[in-house]
C-alpha cells in the first residue's frame, strides 16, 4: 500500500501550486471512507482545501473528521443510506438538498437520494425528483444559473447502472442541458463495482464527476488541471 501511495501522489500537483485569486480546491467525497484520508492520512500529500462537498453515503463522524482535518466548511447531500442524518446530522455541515448556496461566488445546488427500491430510505421517484427541481427553478433564476450540481445519484445513462437501485435520474440530464453547470458531481455508483467505469465524463458544457472515495477538484482548472488527487483505482 505505502509504495503505491507514494507513486500515486508523485503524479499530483505541488501543494498550493498556482492557486490564483480565486483559490478553490474542492475535496469531494462519497460512498466510502478512503484510507488515504484517514488511516494513512499525511497532510503533506494534499493541497490546501477550501471547501468539502459530500455526495452522501458517509458516516457523520467521517465528515466531521474531514472538516476539522482540512479546516474547511462542508456542504452535503444525503445518500440513500443516510437515514440517520435526520436525528443526527453531520455537525457543522450544511445540507443543500433542494436549495442553492453561494460559496465565494460559486453557486452550488443539491439533490439527495437514489431511485426508489424499498421506500425505506432516502429515495425518490423520477417524478418526485422532477418536482424537486421544478420547485428550485425560481432559485436558479434568482442566482442567475448554477455552477455545481451536487447529487447522490448520477444522471441517466452517465455513470449509472442497469438496475433500479443505481439507475440515474433523467431530470439531471435536463438540468445539464438547460442550465449548463460547470460540474455535476455525484456518488452512489462505486467505481469498484465493475470495469470500464469512468471517473469524469464530459457532457455538453459539463464535467460529470463520480466522487466515489475522494477527488480533489481545482474549480478553475477543471479535471485536466487538478492532478491525480483521487482514490486510486
Ligand atoms: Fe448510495
Amino acid at each position: 500500500m505505502a509504495k503505491n501511495v507514494e507513486g500515486f501522489f508523485a503524479a499530483g500537483f505541488a501543494r498550493g501550486e498556482d492557486r490564483g485569486e480565486l483559490p478553490l480546491n474542492l475535496l469531494i467525497v462519497a460512498d466510502d471512507v478512503d484510507p488515504l484520508l484517514y488511516d494513512y492520512y499525511r497532510p503533506e500529500r494534499f493541497p490546501p482545501i477550501d471547501l468539502i462537498l459530500s455526495c452522501g453515503d458517509l458516516k457523520q463522524w467521517y465528515l466531521s473528521y474531514l472538516m476539522s482535518t482540512f479546516n474547511a466548511p462542508l456542504y452535503y447531500v444525503r445518500g440513500n443510506h443516510d437515514t440517520s442524518y435526520v436525528d443526527n446530522p453531520p455537525d457543522g455541515g450544511e445540507n443543500i438538498h433542494g436549495k442553492i448556496v453561494n460559496y465565494r461566488g460559486i453557486r452550488i445546488m443539491g439533490f439527495e437520494g437514489s431511485q426508489v427500491y424499498t421506500r425505506e430510505a432516502v429515495q425518490y421517484t423520477e417524478r418526485e425528483m422532477y418536482w424537486t427541481y421544478q420547485f428550485m427553478r425560481f432559485q436558479i433564476w434568482r442566482h442567475r444559473g448554477v455552477d455545481i450540481v451536487l447529487t447522490h445519484s448520477p444522471p441517466e445513462g452517465i455513470h449509472d447502472m442497469d438496475n433500479v437501485t443505481h439507475k440515474g435520474f433523467r431530470v439531471f440530464n435536463h438540468i445539464i442541458k438547460k442550465h449548463r453547470p460547470k460540474y455535476h458531481i455525484h456518488g452512489h455508483t462505486h467505481l469498484n463495482y465493475g470495469r470500464n467505469q469512468e471517473r469524469v465524463t464530459r457532457v455538453e458544457d459539463t464535467y460529470v464527476i463520480n466522487a466515489y472515495g475522494f477527488y480533489i477538484l481545482n474549480f478553475e482548472k477543471g479535471p485536466e488541471g487538478s492532478g491525480r488527487y483521487q482514490t486510486p483505482r
